[in-house]
């Protein structure tokens, strides 16, 4: 078994299989912003990345993308219907983001996800070389950092949630509130995307497993515990390279005249899920067409909502709605070749989705929480023209960091579609000066920096932080007409 010295442990894969034309099983890169972060990050660092492939089957044997290792952990059945759709994404996802649909609990649920975390937990310490520096990630892997350090205390590990923690008031309604909060405790350090989150955990662990804590130290079995935040970022300098490109600019120039040269485009880019305030934009956007705010002749809105854990029956209530209200309001508002949404669910590569935001006069990413949403930054980063106007929500972690979007409360529907118009009709020279001050934010604070604060608070040493934050040049564009390097997608390996 090969061993690395560092091992990402989260329950995606950066890859996913994916049914190409020919019937034949293709391998692309996964959407969701926890690969997104981590994806160009690790690209060619020697390191293991153990997660999960999709799928229910054996797991299969991946080839190295990029340089990083993959280890697959096997999901079954039972597995992926109580740990993934069950405990991660049907009791912690919604009970993380305010509760925003209802969380259930069922008590199956919970041994499956003890059972799956413990998997992950043996499979990444056969892939840690001795003191290796392990990063485990998100929610669906609370457990590892105190089930690895069990079986291997030589380990230096962290623990990164990239979603919302939430207050004390929701999380003590977890049935088993205890073993979650000691579960994370088995790291060395526990980042948040939010100083807030730090803090509730910090209030949490004093008052369910009654240990001294601070919002920046835990002291647990003679051990100290560091938490903080550590807020997630995008590659800017990759994405704005990519949006330079040439090709990429004809693309948008293309995808307008294909949008019929609209004078206005709004686009909106989510996974379908609930959190991501859809149904709330829809609503406001079909208010604004019947008071004749917004005319179809002369805005369109491009929606791109690729679909998410489509078993779990939330989603499905979900796309359905979304569905029925695109459908109803194109077939009241639009026109022969001239719909009012152009409503698409497609997975997209990475260029095409700058060439989307490159085309977008209004980024609309209004979520009803989010703990950072990457979408927003990469539409900063692409607008490398200075033009376009992010309207986003004051709920989404993006907001704190980019307080020149044009904010808005997305429950708020009548500050929604002022905020809609606001954006769609703001002078171009205040757009201009926002995004010339969010683009500057982003340069400074990238994935690598990222990487760099979390792992030198991680590795003392800092041996580990030069090795990942120096290696490849991203601000290298790609030459035109050859692959994209973020790797969409990322071509076909054997299949086992
Ligand atoms: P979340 O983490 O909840 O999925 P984020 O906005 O943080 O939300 O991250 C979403 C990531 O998924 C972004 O990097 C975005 O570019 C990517 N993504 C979203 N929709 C698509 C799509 N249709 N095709 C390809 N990538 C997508
Ligand atoms: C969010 C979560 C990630 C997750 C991603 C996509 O970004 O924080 O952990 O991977 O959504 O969701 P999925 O269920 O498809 O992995």
């Amino acid at each position: 078994m090969r061993q690395s010295s560092l091992v990402v442990v989260a329950n995606r894969l950066p890859i996913d299989d994916s049914v190409a034309p020919d019937g034949a099983c293709e391998w692309r890169r996964s959407p969701g912003g926890l690969v997104s972060a981590l994806h160009p990050l690790l690209r060619h660092a020697p390191a293991t990345w153990v997660g999960w492939a999709g799928g229910t089957g054996p797991a299969p044997n991946l080839p190295d993308v990029d340089g990083v290792r993959m280890r697959t952990v096997p999901l079954d059945q039972d597995d992926l219907r109580d740990h993934y759709e069950g405990f991660a994404n049907a009791t912690l996802w919604p009970l993380y983001h305010d509760s925003v649909e209802q969380p259930q609990h069922h008590r199956r649920w919970w041994e499956a996800y003890q059972r799956v975390n413990q998997r992950f937990a043996e499979a990444t310490a056969e892939v840690a070389e001795p003191g290796a520096v392990v990063w485990v990630q998100d929610y669906h892997l609370h457990l590892v950092p105190g089930m690895l350090r069990a079986i291997r205390p030589d380990l230096r590990i962290g623990f990164f949630l990239h979603v919302p923690f939430p207050p004390p008031e929701l999380f003590m309604q977890l049935p088993r509130r205890a073993e979650l909060l000691r579960g994370m405790l088995g790291a060395d350090l526990v980042g948040f995307q939010r100083a807030q989150a730090a803090h509730n955990f910090a209030q949490l662990v004093a008052k369910v497993l009654d240990l001294p804590a601070t919002d920046r130290r835990i002291g647990i079995d003679g051990r100290v515990v560091r938490i903080g935040a550590f807020p997630v970022s995008i590659d800017t300098a990759e994405m704005a390279a990519l949006a330079a490109r040439p090709d990429v600019a004809a693309r948008a120039r293309r995808l307008r005249q294909d949008l019929g040269s609209p004078e206005h485009v709004i686009l909106s880019v989510d996974r379908m899920d609930y959190t991501k305030g859809i149904e709330q934009r829809l609503k406001a956007y079909s208010e604004l067409l019947v008071s004749g705010h917004v005319k179809v002749r002369d805005t369109v809105l491009v929606q791109v909502a690729v679909p998410s854990r489509e078993r779990v029956g939330q989603y499905q209530i979900l796309r359905e709605r979304v569905e029925r209200e695109v459908g109803r309001i194109n077939g009241e508002f639009g026109r022969v070749g001239e719909p009012a949404i152009h409503y698409l669910t497609q997975p997209f590569d990475r260029a095409e989705l700058a060439a989307l935001y490159r085309v977008a006069d209004v980024m609309a990413v209004t979520p009803l929480r989010d703990g950072m949403n990457l979408v927003a930054k990469e539409y900063v980063a692409a607008r490398v023209d200075d033009a376009g106007a992010l309207l986003l929500s004051e709920f989404a972690g993006a907001a704190a960091e980019l307080p020149q979007a044009y904010l808005v409360n997305p429950h708020d529907l009548e500050g929604l579609k002022q905020g809609l118009l606001e954006s769609l009709h703001a002078a171009p020279a205040d757009v201009r000066a926002r995004m010339r001050a969010m683009r500057a934010h982003l340069h400074e604070h990238d994935i690598r920096a990222w990487a760099r604060s979390y792992l030198r608070a991680l590795d003392e040493t800092g041996a580990l932080v030069d090795r990942l934050t120096s290696t490849g040049d991203p601000a290298t564009p790609p030459v035109p007409g050859q692959p994209d390097r973020s790797g969409t997608p990322t071509g076909r390996p054997a299949q086992p």
